[in-house]
């Protein structure tokens, strides 16, 4: 039987990649230090599942606990999701993400070598391409970031790179992913922001479950086809699928390589505000207003090289993307603080 450590295992993408492992009969050993997070879905992938886990609640940063999880299991492979994510945020207190994402991810590599524990699937994001001169971004594309949170990911890609170049019995898979949205069709788990939401598509759901007025629409004069931003929208379901494909791809290569895991096809915020009011009769007011400062205009992938060599392919579009949200938003209008 194959283990898999997942790390942020009780955040969005990381409970989502839970439930498929534990489906596709992998066993799975998850932390979380619940900084963004909480019981309430690990409690939730179980349910999901049918099946119970090993759950710690740990730091990377504090390598004791993180010693203790690879003493007590043996683990074939991670994934690894637990990092802060919150653009606006790193800008503010950088040294938190630079020590929480890098120092952690760094922690993590010195005790899975320590156990002689090689492959690792990581979550990157296409925020590593900062601001691309053409699209679709392909995985070839120069490299740079806009923000301290773009700079952690970056950084830890270059780290993991470094790490092969001294050992090549290492096998990593950098995963780029686009704009993750959607949420299990159970609608037990899904994208639970603290606050007020800077994403996209958790601002729309609110704005329709009555907890936000209106949407604003960061700018209505990009060169695009209705002049807001456009944006490749993923599925978070096809995306962790993704994962489980790269994992299998691991098995038989060695190396770091990066995927891209997108649609390959761009959609507008009006778009996106349009397909959630058909797909849910909920009407979403919406406000024009200035660019978000740092914003690029349009950003989609060539997602064909995971298509080739992970032999995966997003499969959902817009509307299973919007319904999904809205199942899990009706069903958890407080999100797991019900
Ligand atoms: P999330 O915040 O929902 O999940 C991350 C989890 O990691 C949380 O449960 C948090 O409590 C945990 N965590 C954070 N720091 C930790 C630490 N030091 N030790 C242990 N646990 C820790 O975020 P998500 O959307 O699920 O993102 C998962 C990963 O994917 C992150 O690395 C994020 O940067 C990356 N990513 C996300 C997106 C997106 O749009 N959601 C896009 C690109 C990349
Ligand atoms: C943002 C981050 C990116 C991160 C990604 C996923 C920035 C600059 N980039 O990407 O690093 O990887 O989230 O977490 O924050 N929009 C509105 N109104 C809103 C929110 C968003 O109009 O209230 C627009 C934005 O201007 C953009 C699109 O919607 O055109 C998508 O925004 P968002 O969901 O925040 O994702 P990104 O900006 O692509």
């Amino acid at each position: 039987m194959t283990t898999i450590l997942v790390t942020g295992g009780a955040g969005y993408i990381g409970s989502h990649a839970a439930v498929e492992l534990l489906e596709s009969g992998y066993e799975i050993v998850v932390i979380d230090n619940l900084s963004n997070s909480s019981m309430e879905s690990i409690k939730r992938i179980k349910e999901i599942a049918g099946k119970n886990f090993p759950f710690y609640e740990c730091d990377l940063l504090d390598v004791e606990c993180v010693e203790n999880v690879f003493n007590t299991h043996k683990i074939d492979s991670v994934m690894h999701f637990a990092g802060l994510k919150a653009v606006g945020e790193s800008v503010t207190i950088p040294l938190k993400y630079y020590q929480n994402n890098i120092t952690g991810t760094i922690n993590l590599c010195e005790v899975m070598i320590k156990h002689n524990i090689k492959k690792l699937v990581f979550s990157s994001s296409a925020t590593v391409y900062g601001n691309p001169d053409k699209v679709p971004v392909e995985e070839s594309f120069s490299l740079s970031a806009t923000n301290p949170y773009g700079r952690t990911k970056l950084m830890i890609e270059y780290i993991l790179q470094d790490l092969y170049f001294a050992d090549s019995s290492w096998r990593i898979a950098l995963l780029r992913y686009f704009n993750p949205i959607g949420a299990h069709e159970s609608g037990k788990i899904g994208e639970n922001p603290n606050g007020i939401p800077n994403n996209l598509m958790p601002y729309i759901s609110q704005v329709a479950i009555g907890k936000m007025e209106k949407l604003f629409v960061f700018g209505n004069d990009y060169e695009t086809h209705d002049g807001t931003g456009v944006r490749d929208f993923i599925h978070v379901v096809d995306l962790v699928k993704g994962h489980l494909k790269a994992l299998e791809y691991l098995e038989n290569h060695e190396g770091v390589e990066a995927f891209n895991l997108g649609t390959g096809k761009g959609y507008s915020v009006l778009d996106l505000v349009k397909t959630f009011e058909d797909v849910t009769s909920k009407r979403i007011p919406y406000k024009i207003v200035e660019r978000r400062k740092g914003d690029i205009g349009v950003c989609y992938a060539n997602p064909q090289k995971a298509e080739k060599k992970l032999g995966w392919r997003a499969e959902k579009d817009l509307n299973d993307m919007c319904k999904d949200t809205w199942n899990w938003q009706l069903n958890n209008p407080n999100g797991y603080r019900n």
